[in-house]
Protein backbone atom coordinates (compact mmCIF):
# COMPACT_ATOMS: atom_id res chain seq x y z
CA UNK A 1 0.00 0.00 0.00
CA UNK A 2 1.35 3.58 -0.64
CA UNK A 3 0.88 5.71 2.46
CA UNK A 4 0.18 9.45 1.26
CA UNK A 5 2.21 11.97 3.41
CA UNK A 6 0.84 15.28 3.78
CA UNK A 7 2.34 18.30 6.01
CA UNK A 8 -0.66 20.22 7.41
CA UNK A 9 2.08 22.75 9.17
CA UNK A 10 3.73 24.13 6.02
CA UNK A 11 0.45 24.36 3.58
CA UNK A 12 -1.80 27.01 2.77
CA UNK A 13 -5.48 26.78 4.36
CA UNK A 14 -7.75 25.09 1.12
CA UNK A 15 -5.15 22.46 0.76
CA UNK A 16 -5.32 21.55 4.59
CA UNK A 17 -9.19 21.52 4.25
CA UNK A 18 -8.85 19.60 1.41
CA UNK A 19 -6.72 17.22 2.89
CA UNK A 20 -8.85 17.01 6.32
CA UNK A 21 -11.28 16.32 4.04
CA UNK A 22 -9.67 13.15 2.14
CA UNK A 23 -8.60 12.06 5.31
CA UNK A 24 -12.63 12.31 6.77
CA UNK A 25 -13.30 9.72 3.82
CA UNK A 26 -10.83 7.61 4.26
CA UNK A 27 -12.18 6.54 7.70
CA UNK A 28 -15.81 6.46 6.94
CA UNK A 29 -14.69 4.12 4.24
CA UNK A 30 -13.06 2.08 6.68
CA UNK A 31 -9.59 2.68 5.96
CA UNK A 32 -6.27 4.06 8.31
CA UNK A 33 -5.37 7.69 8.82
CA UNK A 34 -2.39 8.71 11.55
CA UNK A 35 -2.86 12.06 12.63
CA UNK A 36 -1.26 14.50 15.25
CA UNK A 37 -2.82 15.15 18.85
CA UNK A 38 -1.54 17.48 21.25
CA UNK A 39 0.13 13.80 23.25
CA UNK A 40 1.61 11.52 20.55
CA UNK A 41 0.60 11.00 16.84
CA UNK A 42 -2.67 8.32 16.72
CA UNK A 43 -3.42 5.50 13.98
CA UNK A 44 -7.61 6.24 13.69
CA UNK A 45 -10.08 4.46 12.25
CA UNK A 46 -13.81 4.75 12.33
CA UNK A 47 -14.42 3.47 16.21
CA UNK A 48 -17.64 2.29 15.46
CA UNK A 49 -16.59 -0.23 12.21
CA UNK A 50 -15.54 -3.78 13.49
CA UNK A 51 -13.50 -4.58 10.49
CA UNK A 52 -11.84 -1.01 10.12
CA UNK A 53 -10.62 -1.60 13.63
CA UNK A 54 -9.21 -4.71 13.36
CA UNK A 55 -6.85 -2.90 10.65
CA UNK A 56 -5.26 -1.14 13.90
CA UNK A 57 -4.43 -4.35 15.20
CA UNK A 58 -3.08 -5.73 12.03
CA UNK A 59 -0.82 -2.70 11.37
CA UNK A 60 0.35 -2.39 14.80
CA UNK A 61 1.03 -5.98 15.23
CA UNK A 62 -0.84 -4.85 18.33
CA UNK A 63 -2.31 -8.13 20.75
CA UNK A 64 -5.58 -8.28 20.30
CA UNK A 65 -6.96 -7.78 24.66
CA UNK A 66 -5.48 -4.59 23.91
CA UNK A 67 -8.44 -2.09 24.08
CA UNK A 68 -8.19 1.17 22.35
CA UNK A 69 -9.31 5.05 22.99
CA UNK A 70 -12.54 6.43 20.99
CA UNK A 71 -11.73 9.95 20.47
CA UNK A 72 -14.38 12.61 19.63
CA UNK A 73 -14.46 15.52 18.51
CA UNK A 74 -17.25 17.42 21.04
CA UNK A 75 -18.71 16.50 24.46
CA UNK A 76 -21.41 16.30 23.61
CA UNK A 77 -20.40 12.86 21.30
CA UNK A 78 -19.57 11.55 25.22
CA UNK A 79 -22.98 9.89 25.96
CA UNK A 80 -23.67 8.33 22.70
CA UNK A 81 -20.81 5.85 23.69
CA UNK A 82 -21.29 5.04 27.39
CA UNK A 83 -24.12 4.16 29.43
CA UNK A 84 -23.45 6.05 32.50
CA UNK A 85 -21.76 9.60 33.22
CA UNK A 86 -21.23 10.00 37.22
CA UNK A 87 -22.01 13.76 38.54
CA UNK A 88 -18.87 13.56 39.90
CA UNK A 89 -17.26 14.05 36.28
CA UNK A 90 -18.65 16.62 34.52
CA UNK A 91 -16.55 19.45 36.81
CA UNK A 92 -13.53 17.33 35.55
CA UNK A 93 -14.42 17.01 32.42
CA UNK A 94 -14.99 20.91 32.35
CA UNK A 95 -11.69 21.34 34.08
CA UNK A 96 -9.46 19.01 31.69
CA UNK A 97 -10.95 18.42 28.10
CA UNK A 98 -10.16 19.27 25.29
CA UNK A 99 -7.33 17.47 26.31
CA UNK A 100 -4.91 14.94 27.38
CA UNK A 101 -7.35 12.99 29.49
CA UNK A 102 -9.08 9.65 28.88
CA UNK A 103 -12.13 8.41 31.02
CA UNK A 104 -13.03 4.99 31.26
CA UNK A 105 -16.77 4.17 31.52
CA UNK A 106 -19.31 2.26 31.35
CA UNK A 107 -19.81 1.17 27.22
CA UNK A 108 -22.74 1.31 25.15
CA UNK A 109 -24.30 -0.94 22.82
CA UNK A 110 -22.91 0.79 20.15
CA UNK A 111 -19.32 -0.01 20.65
CA UNK A 112 -18.00 -2.97 19.16
CA UNK A 113 -16.65 -5.46 20.99
CA UNK A 114 -12.95 -5.47 19.22
CA UNK A 115 -12.51 -1.13 20.42
CA UNK A 116 -12.65 -2.71 24.49
CA UNK A 117 -10.73 -5.65 24.01
CA UNK A 118 -14.43 -7.53 24.90
CA UNK A 119 -14.74 -5.37 28.18
CA UNK A 120 -17.48 -4.08 29.66
CA UNK A 121 -16.18 -0.40 29.74
CA UNK A 122 -14.91 2.15 26.91
CA UNK A 123 -12.06 4.21 27.23
CA UNK A 124 -12.86 8.27 25.71
CA UNK A 125 -10.89 11.39 24.45
CA UNK A 126 -11.51 14.88 23.66
CA UNK A 127 -8.29 15.93 22.03
CA UNK A 128 -7.24 19.42 22.32
CA UNK A 129 -5.77 19.17 18.95
CA UNK A 130 -7.40 21.27 15.97
CA UNK A 131 -6.53 19.22 13.54
CA UNK A 132 -7.33 16.06 15.41
CA UNK A 133 -10.78 17.90 16.10
CA UNK A 134 -11.27 18.57 12.60
CA UNK A 135 -10.78 15.53 11.48
CA UNK A 136 -12.81 13.46 13.94
CA UNK A 137 -15.97 15.97 12.66
CA UNK A 138 -15.05 15.81 9.31
CA UNK A 139 -15.28 11.73 9.73
CA UNK A 140 -18.51 12.11 11.25
CA UNK A 141 -17.95 9.25 14.04
CA UNK A 142 -15.53 8.45 16.77
CA UNK A 143 -12.20 7.55 15.87
CA UNK A 144 -10.23 4.72 17.67
CA UNK A 145 -7.01 5.37 17.52
CA UNK A 146 -4.03 3.76 19.30
CA UNK A 147 -0.75 5.22 18.83
CA UNK A 148 0.46 5.03 15.72
CA UNK A 149 3.92 3.00 16.07
CA UNK A 150 4.45 -0.97 15.79
CA UNK A 151 3.18 -2.25 19.21
CA UNK A 152 6.46 -2.13 21.62
CA UNK A 153 8.17 0.71 20.07
CA UNK A 154 8.27 4.44 20.87
CA UNK A 155 5.53 6.09 20.81
CA UNK A 156 5.73 8.77 17.57
CA UNK A 157 5.77 12.59 18.28
CA UNK A 158 6.53 13.91 15.01
CA UNK A 159 4.95 12.55 11.19
CA UNK A 160 8.83 11.01 10.81
CA UNK A 161 8.30 9.10 13.23
CA UNK A 162 4.78 7.59 12.40
CA UNK A 163 6.55 7.39 8.81
CA UNK A 164 9.59 5.22 9.82
CA UNK A 165 6.60 2.40 11.53
CA UNK A 166 3.80 2.65 9.63
CA UNK A 167 5.14 3.57 6.06
CA UNK A 168 3.22 1.06 3.31
CA UNK A 169 0.83 -0.16 6.27
CA UNK A 170 -1.73 2.65 6.31
CA UNK A 171 -3.96 4.77 3.80
CA UNK A 172 -2.45 7.98 4.60
CA UNK A 173 -0.18 10.68 7.41
CA UNK A 174 -0.84 13.73 8.14
CA UNK A 175 2.12 15.87 9.60
CA UNK A 176 0.52 18.41 11.85
CA UNK A 177 4.43 19.03 13.79
CA UNK A 178 5.47 18.00 16.83
CA UNK A 179 3.57 16.44 19.62
CA UNK A 180 2.98 19.24 22.47
CA UNK A 181 2.77 16.78 25.73
CA UNK A 182 5.22 14.04 23.50
CA UNK A 183 3.65 11.51 26.28
CA UNK A 184 0.23 9.46 25.85
CA UNK A 185 -2.89 10.75 27.81
CA UNK A 186 -3.95 10.00 31.29
CA UNK A 187 -6.29 7.04 31.79
CA UNK A 188 -8.42 7.63 34.05
CA UNK A 189 -10.97 4.60 35.57
CA UNK A 190 -14.07 6.39 36.25
CA UNK A 191 -15.94 3.18 36.78
CA UNK A 192 -13.92 1.95 40.19
CA UNK A 193 -15.15 3.42 43.63
CA UNK A 194 -12.92 6.23 43.98
CA UNK A 195 -11.36 7.13 40.20
CA UNK A 196 -8.28 5.38 39.67
CA UNK A 197 -5.42 6.28 37.54
CA UNK A 198 -4.76 3.45 35.04
CA UNK A 199 -1.69 5.17 33.19
CA UNK A 200 -0.25 8.66 34.19
CA UNK A 201 -0.23 11.74 31.74
CA UNK A 202 -0.03 15.17 31.12
CA UNK A 203 -3.11 15.66 33.55
CA UNK A 204 -0.72 14.75 36.69
CA UNK A 205 -2.43 13.12 39.44
CA UNK A 206 -1.87 16.21 41.60
CA UNK A 207 -4.39 17.85 38.71
CA UNK A 208 -6.65 15.36 39.14
CA UNK A 209 -6.40 15.23 43.38
CA UNK A 210 -7.14 19.14 43.33
CA UNK A 211 -10.19 19.17 41.41
CA UNK A 212 -11.65 15.59 43.21
CA UNK A 213 -9.85 15.33 46.27
CA UNK A 214 -9.49 11.69 45.90
CA UNK A 215 -7.73 9.61 43.39
CA UNK A 216 -5.80 6.45 43.79
CA UNK A 217 -2.76 5.25 40.97
CA UNK A 218 -2.98 1.98 40.26
CA UNK A 219 0.07 -0.16 40.61
CA UNK A 220 0.24 -0.95 36.78
CA UNK A 221 3.99 -1.10 37.02
CA UNK A 222 4.14 -4.49 39.11
CA UNK A 223 1.68 -5.96 36.51
CA UNK A 224 2.92 -9.47 35.10
CA UNK A 225 1.79 -10.57 32.34
CA UNK A 226 -0.55 -13.59 33.52
CA UNK A 227 -2.81 -11.08 35.70
CA UNK A 228 -5.41 -9.66 34.01
CA UNK A 229 -5.12 -6.06 34.28
CA UNK A 230 -7.28 -2.98 34.19
CA UNK A 231 -5.56 -1.18 31.27
CA UNK A 232 -4.64 -3.69 29.58
CA UNK A 233 -2.20 -2.14 27.54
CA UNK A 234 0.20 -1.65 30.66
CA UNK A 235 1.24 -5.39 31.37
CA UNK A 236 3.54 -5.17 27.91
CA UNK A 237 6.61 -3.65 27.41
CA UNK A 238 6.46 -0.85 25.75
CA UNK A 239 7.91 2.32 24.41
CA UNK A 240 11.26 0.78 24.32
CA UNK A 241 14.51 0.90 21.98
CA UNK A 242 16.15 -1.67 20.49
CA UNK A 243 18.85 -1.56 22.94
CA UNK A 244 18.50 -2.52 26.29
CA UNK A 245 17.59 0.52 28.87
CA UNK A 246 18.79 1.47 32.37
CA UNK A 247 17.83 3.61 34.58
CA UNK A 248 19.83 6.69 36.31
CA UNK A 249 19.72 9.02 38.64
CA UNK A 250 20.90 12.79 37.91
CA UNK A 251 22.34 12.38 42.03
CA UNK A 252 23.93 9.20 41.18
CA UNK A 253 26.92 10.42 38.13
CA UNK A 254 29.72 10.49 40.38
CA UNK A 255 31.04 7.96 42.41
CA UNK A 256 31.46 4.32 43.12
CA UNK A 257 28.44 2.52 41.23
CA UNK A 258 27.59 6.04 39.38
CA UNK A 259 27.09 6.27 35.74
CA UNK A 260 30.47 7.23 34.70
CA UNK A 261 32.08 4.28 36.36
CA UNK A 262 29.30 2.09 34.92
CA UNK A 263 30.12 3.80 31.30
CA UNK A 264 33.97 2.92 31.69
CA UNK A 265 33.16 -0.55 32.30
CA UNK A 266 30.85 -1.21 29.63
CA UNK A 267 33.36 0.80 27.23
CA UNK A 268 36.45 -1.11 28.00
CA UNK A 269 34.62 -4.33 27.38
CA UNK A 270 33.90 -2.78 23.88
CA UNK A 271 30.11 -1.99 24.04
CA UNK A 272 29.06 1.32 22.67
CA UNK A 273 27.12 3.13 25.09
CA UNK A 274 24.38 5.83 24.19
CA UNK A 275 22.71 8.18 26.93
CA UNK A 276 19.26 10.08 27.11
CA UNK A 277 20.37 12.32 29.26
CA UNK A 278 19.43 16.31 30.13
CA UNK A 279 21.81 18.84 28.02
CA UNK A 280 23.50 19.08 31.91
CA UNK A 281 24.30 15.71 32.74
CA UNK A 282 25.56 15.39 28.63
CA UNK A 283 28.23 17.74 29.68
CA UNK A 284 29.37 15.44 32.38
CA UNK A 285 30.19 12.39 29.93
CA UNK A 286 32.76 11.21 27.82
CA UNK A 287 32.82 12.41 24.13
CA UNK A 288 32.75 8.72 22.41
CA UNK A 289 29.10 8.18 24.30
CA UNK A 290 25.76 8.56 21.98
CA UNK A 291 24.28 11.30 23.10
CA UNK A 292 20.39 12.33 22.91
CA UNK A 293 18.85 15.08 25.13
CA UNK A 294 15.56 14.77 26.54
CA UNK A 295 15.33 18.17 28.14
CA UNK A 296 16.51 20.12 31.01
CA UNK A 297 17.18 18.93 34.97
CA UNK A 298 14.91 22.33 35.39
CA UNK A 299 12.14 21.62 32.80
CA UNK A 300 10.64 18.03 33.63
CA UNK A 301 7.47 18.91 30.80
CA UNK A 302 10.01 19.72 27.83
CA UNK A 303 12.40 16.33 29.16
CA UNK A 304 8.60 13.97 28.66
CA UNK A 305 7.92 15.95 25.35
CA UNK A 306 11.56 14.69 24.02
CA UNK A 307 11.76 11.22 25.61
CA UNK A 308 10.44 9.41 22.85
CA UNK A 309 12.14 11.45 20.04
CA UNK A 310 15.43 10.68 21.85
CA UNK A 311 14.67 7.37 22.45
CA UNK A 312 14.40 7.11 18.04
CA UNK A 313 17.89 8.24 17.98
CA UNK A 314 19.09 5.10 18.59
CA UNK A 315 17.05 3.58 15.54
CA UNK A 316 19.63 5.44 13.41
CA UNK A 317 22.58 5.71 15.81
CA UNK A 318 23.11 1.97 17.13
CA UNK A 319 24.45 1.00 20.13
CA UNK A 320 24.83 -1.82 22.80
CA UNK A 321 23.14 -0.47 25.69
CA UNK A 322 21.08 2.80 26.55
CA UNK A 323 21.56 5.08 30.01
CA UNK A 324 18.65 7.48 31.21
CA UNK A 325 18.28 10.14 33.19
CA UNK A 326 14.89 9.97 35.46
CA UNK A 327 13.46 13.14 36.78
CA UNK A 328 11.69 12.91 40.63
CA UNK A 329 8.53 11.22 40.46
CA UNK A 330 6.12 14.12 40.89
CA UNK A 331 3.93 16.13 38.58
CA UNK A 332 4.36 15.27 34.21
CA UNK A 333 7.44 13.43 36.13
CA UNK A 334 5.39 10.35 37.06
CA UNK A 335 4.03 10.18 33.63
CA UNK A 336 8.31 10.22 32.52
CA UNK A 337 9.18 8.15 35.15
CA UNK A 338 6.48 5.46 34.58
CA UNK A 339 7.60 5.09 30.62
CA UNK A 340 10.82 4.90 31.32
CA UNK A 341 10.58 1.67 34.06
CA UNK A 342 8.45 0.17 31.01
CA UNK A 343 11.01 0.84 28.29
CA UNK A 344 13.43 -0.37 31.02
CA UNK A 345 10.94 -3.34 30.29
CA UNK A 346 10.47 -5.69 33.47
CA UNK A 347 6.81 -6.78 32.85
CA UNK A 348 6.48 -9.02 29.57
CA UNK A 349 7.08 -9.12 26.01
CA UNK A 350 4.72 -7.58 22.82
O1 LIG B 1 -2.66 10.03 24.21
C1 LIG B 1 -3.21 8.97 23.93
O2 LIG B 1 -3.98 8.39 24.70
C2 LIG B 1 -2.91 8.39 22.53
C3 LIG B 1 -3.47 9.35 21.49
C4 LIG B 1 -3.38 8.81 20.10
O3 LIG B 1 -4.77 9.71 21.83
N1 LIG B 1 -3.47 7.08 22.41
C5 LIG B 1 -2.95 6.02 23.07
O4 LIG B 1 -3.59 4.82 22.81
O5 LIG B 1 -2.00 6.08 23.81
P1 LIG B 1 -2.97 3.41 23.18
O6 LIG B 1 -3.86 2.43 22.51
O7 LIG B 1 -1.54 3.38 22.82
O8 LIG B 1 -3.19 3.29 24.72
C6 LIG B 1 -4.50 3.11 25.27
C7 LIG B 1 -4.41 2.72 26.72
C8 LIG B 1 -3.91 1.30 26.89
O9 LIG B 1 -3.08 1.22 28.03
C9 LIG B 1 -5.21 0.53 27.08
O10 LIG B 1 -5.04 -0.68 27.78
C10 LIG B 1 -6.04 1.53 27.89
O11 LIG B 1 -5.72 2.78 27.30
N2 LIG B 1 -7.49 1.27 27.74
C11 LIG B 1 -8.24 1.38 26.62
N3 LIG B 1 -9.53 1.02 26.86
C12 LIG B 1 -9.60 0.68 28.16
C13 LIG B 1 -10.64 0.22 29.02
N4 LIG B 1 -11.88 0.03 28.59
N5 LIG B 1 -10.34 -0.03 30.32
C14 LIG B 1 -9.07 0.18 30.77
N6 LIG B 1 -8.04 0.61 30.02
C15 LIG B 1 -8.29 0.86 28.73
MG1 LIG C 1 0.49 2.92 22.53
Amino acid sequence: MNTEYINIEQNNLDNVKTAIERAGKILRKGGLVAFPTETVYGLGANGLDAAAVSKIFLAKGRPSDNPLILHIADRDDLSALVRKIPDWLEPLLDRFWPGPLTVVLPRAACVPDIVTAGLDTVAVRLPSSPVARALIRCAGVPIAAPSANLSGRPSPTTATAVMADMAGRIEMVLDGGSCEVGLESTVLDCTAEIPTILRPGGVTQEMLAACLGKVRTSGEERLETAEVPKAPGMKYRHYAPAAPLRLFSCDAIEGEAGLLQQLRALQSAGKKVGAVVSPETAMLLPKDVEIAIHGSRKTPAAAAAGLYQALRWFDTHPVDVIFAEGVPEQGIGRALMNRLYKAAGSAGEE
